[in-house]
């Protein structure tokens, strides 16, 4: 193990052997056990954990704090908050595991972060029909294709779509029972989609708990770029999560969760009030917007 040290902190080389002994001694441990991964996982574990420790100097009293923030972050964990997911996710460890299980094949689309805001059992809408349920907005077209690698049109693809609405919320924060801004259909024939949605905007992760504190204590917005989700799921091919992202956002260069893909950042065309509709929708005197998003799925799955 390299022996790195604070700047103007010696450390003996008796006291860098003491230190060694005690990670050899842990790494040791886990010799006999009988789960190969799960040695090779905890082992690796231990190295970059006390490598850590070792090279910023942790104080007991630095050790104390970190233990104060995990404690917070587990009491406001439940089945509706999910903190310690929230904390990966803005310590790039969530899109770090995203980019390790998703390596590129060919031109299949980008994956990128899940979040904690996907919901089972969202209602179905028909080709071309409105996923808003009521959610404040601008309407948003948005269409595009699913294929495999090779080019060839996948029919039958469940497309989950879900987003936060105009004010940054998504339905189950209100603490309803509402269901908007979310819903689930399948590609046609030919492989094509269509739906009404909401042009994304801007929102904030929750910010009101200890990584929301971290966040303020570094000097990091917890703001998201805006963003609309995607699953798509077909027979024999990896499932894809993803997003696309609105280009000329200001905060593609500073999402909260590192989850921007240069590849998934769309142009979302801006369209004046009294502009047709592609499915002559009546949109009285309202603007909305129109995005294509072909999605390329990577062989795989089930
Ligand atoms: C989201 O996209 O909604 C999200 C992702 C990660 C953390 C919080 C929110
Ligand atoms: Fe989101």
């Amino acid at each position: 193990m390299t022996d790195v040290t604070t700047p103007g902190t010696p450390v003996s080389a008796a006291q860098l052997e003491r230190e060694a002994d005690i990670t050899r001694r842990v790494l040791e441990s886990f010799d006999g056990c009988a789960d190969p991964r799960l040695r090779q996982v905890l082992q690796s574990l231990v190295r970059h954990l006390h490598a850590f420790v070792r090279e910023v100097r942790l104080t007991e009293r630095e050790w104390d704090t970190g233990i104060e923030f995990l404690t917070r972050t587990g009491h406001i964990t439940d089945e509706r908050r999910q903190e310690f997911i929230l904390l990966s996710d803005v310590l790039g460890a969530s899109m770090q595991t995203v980019a390790v299980n998703n390596e590129a094949y060919g031109d299949a689309t980008e994956a990128t972060v899940f979040g904690p805001f996907f919901v089972e059992n969202s209602p179905e809408i028909a080709q071309g029909g409105d996923l808003s349920f009521g959610a404040a907005g601008q309407p948003c077209w948005v269409e595009g294709t699913v294929t495999d690698t090779a080019g060839k049109p996948v029919p039958g693809a469940r497309i989950e779509v879900w987003e936060a609405d105009e004010d940054g919320f998504y339905d189950t924060q209100y603490g309803d029972e509402r269901v908007a801004a979310r819903a689930h259909l399948f590609t046609d024939a030919e492989g094509r989609y269509r739906f009404w949605g909401l042009t994304p905007t801007p929102y904030p992760i929750p910010h009101d708990g200890p990584v929301g504190g971290l966040l303020e204590a570094t000097g990091r917005s917890p703001m998201r770029a805006s963003h609309l989700h995607f699953m798509v799921s077909a027979p024999a091919l990896r499932t894809l999560v993803t997003h696309i992202f609105v280009s000329g956002d200001e905060l593609l260069d500073s999402d909260s969760v590192f989850g921007v893909r240069e590849s998934l950042v769309k142009d979302f065309h801006e369209q004046p009030p009294g502009t047709p509709a592609p499915d002559g929708r009546d949109l009285g005197d309202r603007s909305w917007s129109r995005v294509r998003f072909d999605i390329v799925l990577a062989p795989g799955g089930s």
